[in-house]
């Protein structure tokens, strides 16, 4: 029966309570609450972290529901939407859509509680604020666990809330000033177990109140979205704004403030409506707005200059902290109250002081005067050099303010502004950007990029900025931060170098922003970086149109999805400097690399470091196929190539892999000295072309090793036709296992004999050839053309008829300086011979004789020798 104590459910005087407002709907002030909730716009402002938000009435509501209820102190800046929220609670109470556990719903307003003189009692109060309240009031309060206490405006509340300056009261009938009252209200001497919410701006007063904080954001991305979707009932048009929104003012903090919000869809609908442009800048937007205001008022051309000066005064006043009087005073002393009637456009003139409805209102009208009259304040040249912070935006307006085209729909209102004013703003712009960016202040810098940004003038940037300091990191920066780098990058056509240094998180929208800065400069720096697969996308197609030469990377974790990416990027770029560091370190994985060998087949264009890492990485981590050689060979064809040395064991190269492989090693630029390719799946078949690439002039392949695969008698008598041609640069060779036969002994025999080959090292284990097999090499050490240093011929089934041979061919040699016998069939008889002659033999460094046939009692002889090993 009592649910309707504040507002009956009858629409009337739902409307009536929703129509109790203060003031009336203006450009800057914003919607009305009322209006705001019957219009379906009311959308709760986020609380929590931009990370982390979640909506202000879910906060209210798990804080009143509760076990342990506690106030809820609901803070927030101007224009964020207290009011809305506390009425929209109440109507939706109303409306029986929540809160539906309280039977009773109070709203107070401390600006009128102000305004109350004498005693009440909390009944009479009530009875006094709530003209619906039936006649006696006293049943509706026995449960106030069933009562919900909201107050609004905490920071204009003339008295303390402090409870240790009051003697707090506890019955409800008993009367007090109204001070004491809200006092044993907010501190639950009176009415004992009732909930309540605070609304306030932050303000001292909060400190003696205790409860559950809830911080109002506003409005992030999402509630813009939303609200924009209901402002504007054309989902085209909202898109459109939003969009625009987003690009140009998006990123500052005002944008947060639903009241704001709903200042730029007003201005946006107006110009959407007549076609025109929508403003660029914070300063166009403001122009706008003004222009916007004045005909709305429609006064002359001098009433106008005077309205404006009048509120310039009192902005130079309120900006230095001077604000005093009543409002009726400062009406009269800055020349106000002729215009009554205006200065709600751009004041909040019910209050007991005037204020303006948005600090940027109030900077906007300051810059706007300092350039028509000087006159207007004093102080205001200090502050511009001293409080660099807190002047940010009268600063950008200024700047924007400054340039004739922006200014020019202003002067049409409002007349001429002051030409010597300007110029002198210019100069201290001018002289100051100058200096400041010869410093080394990433900061500074920025701050000279947002004030030209807002000039939007290129002959000025270009004037400016005559050189880049490549030596500051632009990086680690915001959105806005971006924008205006990425103008004054345009502006001049790019830049040598676009230090992002250390950006440790690239947004996709930061990206987007910059990506023309990033296609216009020679080399960006994203080293030691975090970038989201969304920014690589814009890096990639940057790269892709642009002019970018060198990209650092390094110790920049991409992973596999970015690489991709990236060297979607790499396909047609004028990229020849890519710096990655080792890819484990990038957290990729093998397949993707081999991927990216791929996708980047226009590497000579693209990457010659990135494809080198990229393959090393690759040769190190995963099966390499034929596919992939074709990246590799060209690669290996590159005069810039840094690739000597290639380990590729143990992979699935096959036949037509090496065939790649050597046709790249024939080529002039190859300058491959070292290739192990041991069991890689390849036959005798590739022979020939390895043949044909080892009897090439320019071949500087001195280290092979085709072991463990089936190189065959063909292969091999084919691989000995190029050794023995006088050019060929192969020093060490790798057969083991390779399938070998007699015939192919015999032919190494020849080759090492012929005085011609060059071979060092010569590693044939695991053939099984017997003594007969082996004969041909110890005769050719014995050759004086013999260079062979090392020998291997691990388990090719020797036994001791090979050991008179093998002393005649250490004895003679002079190059020989090991001997690899592992895994044959020598017994203790061969011991003293095989000893002796490793005692007569200084130079021989190694003989191995281990898992032959000997027994313990030839250990004590072979210790002997130092360089015998057992
Ligand atoms: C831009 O700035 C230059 C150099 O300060 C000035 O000469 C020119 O008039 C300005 N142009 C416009 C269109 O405002
Ligand atoms: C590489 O990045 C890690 C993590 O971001 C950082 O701790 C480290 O200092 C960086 N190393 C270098 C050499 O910059
Ligand atoms: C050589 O002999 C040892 C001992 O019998 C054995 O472990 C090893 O596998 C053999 N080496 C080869 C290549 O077969």
């Amino acid at each position: 029966p009592y649910n309707s104590l504040v507002c009956c459910s009858d629409p009337l005087s739902l409307a009536t309570f929703q129509g109790n407002c203060f003031g009336k709907t203006t450009l800057l002030g914003g919607e009305l609450p009322a209006s705001v909730i019957s219009s379906n716009k009311y959308i709760s402002g986020a609380q929590g972290t931009e990370e982390d938000w979640s909506s202000v009435d879910e906060a209210i509501r798990t804080a009143l529901s509760a076990e342990n209820r506690a106030a809820v102190l609901l803070v927030g800046p101007e224009g964020s939407g207290k009011t809305t929220t506390l009425k929209n609670m109440v109507v939706d109470w109303a409306k029986g859509k929540r809160l539906q556990s309280f039977s009773h719903v109070f709203y107070f307003q401390f600006r009128e509680l102000n305004s109350l003189q004498g005693a009440f009692s909390l009944e009479s109060l009530i009875q006094h604020s709530h003209s619906h309240t039936p006649a006696s009031v006293q049943p509706l309060l026995q449960k106030p666990e069933n009562v919900l206490l909201l107050f609004d405006g905490l920071s204009e509340y003339r008295h303390s809330p402090d409870p240790s300056v009051h003697s707090l009261c506890s019955d409800p009938s008993q009367e007090a000033s109204v001070s004491c009252l809200v006092a044993s209200l907010l501190h639950g001497s009176l009415l004992k177990g009732a909930a309540s919410v605070v609304a306030t701006r932050p303000t001292e007063s909060l400190k003696c109140l205790s409860g559950t904080h809830v911080e109002m954001l506003g409005f992030l991305k999402p509630q813009r979205e939303s609200y924009f979707n209901r402002f504007f009932t054309d989902p085209a048009t909202a898109k459109r704004a939003l969009g625009h929104m987003e690009r140009t003012v998006g990123f500052y903090d005002i944008s947060t403030s639903p009241r704001f919000c709903w200042t730029l869809c007003s201005v946006y609908k107006s110009l959407i409506d007549s076609g025109a442009n929508l403003p660029e800048t914070l300063t166009q937007l403001f122009v706008e707005i003004l222009v916007h205001l004045l005909h709305t008022l429609s006064l002359s051309k001098a009433s106008n200059r005077e309205l404006v000066l009048a509120l310039g005064r009192l902005a130079s006043h309120c900006s230095l902290g001077q604000c005093s009087g009543s409002a009726t005073e400062q009406m009269d002393s800055f020349g106000l109250q002729q215009f009554v009637a205006s200065v709600d456009a751009f004041l909040e003139s019910d209050r007991p002081v005037l204020s303006f409805h948005t600090q940027l209102i109030q900077d906007f009208i300051l810059a706007i005067c300092w350039f028509m009259d000087k006159s207007t304040y004093d102080g205001l040249e200090k502050r511009l050099e001293q409080d660099r912070r807190g002047s940010t935006f009268l600063q950008f307006f200024l700047s924007g303010l400054s340039e004739p085209l922006q200014r020019r729909p202003l002067e049409i209102l409002l007349g001429e502004f002051n030409r010597d004013q300007i110029e002198d703003f210019r100069n201290w712009l001018k002289s100051n950007s100058e200096a400041t960016l010869q410093g080394f202040s990433k900061d500074e810098h920025y701050r000279y990029f947002h004030l030209l940004h807002q000039a939007q003038n290129d002959s000025l940037v270009k004037e400016v900025i005559t050189s880049t300091r490549r030596a500051i990191s632009y990086g680690e920066l915001s959105l806005q931060d971006a924008v205006a780098l990425n103008y004054v990058i345009t502006c001049v056509g790019g830049m040598e170098t676009l230090n992002l240094y250390r950006t440790r998180s690239l947004s996709e929208e930061v990206a987007r922003v910059l990506a023309p800065a990033m296609s216009l400069s020679q080399v960006i720096e994203l080293a030691d970086s975090s970038l989201g697969a969304a920014a690589v996308q814009h890096l990639a197609s940057a790269l892709s149109r642009g002019v970018i030469r060198k990209l650092d990377l390094s110790n920049s974790s991409l992973g596999d999805e970015k690489l991709k990416i990236l060297c979607s990027g790499l396909k047609d770029c004028k990229l020849h400097n890519l710096k990655i560091w080792p890819l484990s370190v990038m957290k990729v994985s093998a397949n993707c690399a081999k991927l990216c060998i791929v996708l980047t087949p226009n590497w000579r264009r693209s990457s010659m470091h990135f494809l080198f890492s990229v393959i090393l990485y690759v040769v190190q981590n995963c099966a390499l196929t034929a596919a992939s050689m074709n990246a590799l060979s060209a690669a290996l064809c590159s005069n810039q190539s840094p690739l000597r040395k290639i380990n590729l064991m143990q992979n699935h190269i096959g036949d037509d892999g090496m065939e790649t492989l050597f046709k790249s090693l024939k080529q002039q630029h190859c300058k491959l000295q070292s290739l192990n390719v041991f069991d890689n799946e390849i036959s005798g078949a590739c022979c020939a072309h390895v043949k044909e690439a080892l009897m090439t002039e320019h071949c500087c392949l001195s280290e092979l090793d085709l072991s463990v695969n089936d190189v065959g008698q063909e292969g091999a008598l084919q691989l000995c036709q190029a050794l023995s041609q006088p050019s060929c640069p192969m020093e060490k060779l790798g057969l083991t296992r390779c399938g070998l036969t007699m015939p192919v002994f015999k032919e190494l025999g020849s080759v090492l004999k012929s005085g011609t080959s060059q071979l060092k090292s010569l590693t044939v284990g695991l053939n099984d050839v017997g003594d007969a097999g082996v004969k041909p090499l110890w005769d050719a050490l014995a050759h004086p053309g013999c260079l062979l240093e090392e020998l291997d011929v691990e388990m090719t089934g020797l036994t001791d008829a090979c050991v008179e041979d093998l002393c005649v061919a250490i004895r003679t040699s002079k190059t020989l300086k090991s001997v690899e016998l592992r895994n044959n069939s020598l017994t203790d008889a061969s011991v003293p011979a095989l000893v002796e002659v490793m005692q007569d033999s200084p130079n021989m460094l190694e003989l191995n004789l281990k898992y032959n046939d000997f027994s313990e009692d030839v250990f004590e002889m072979m210790d002997q020798c130092s360089n015998i090993r057992y």
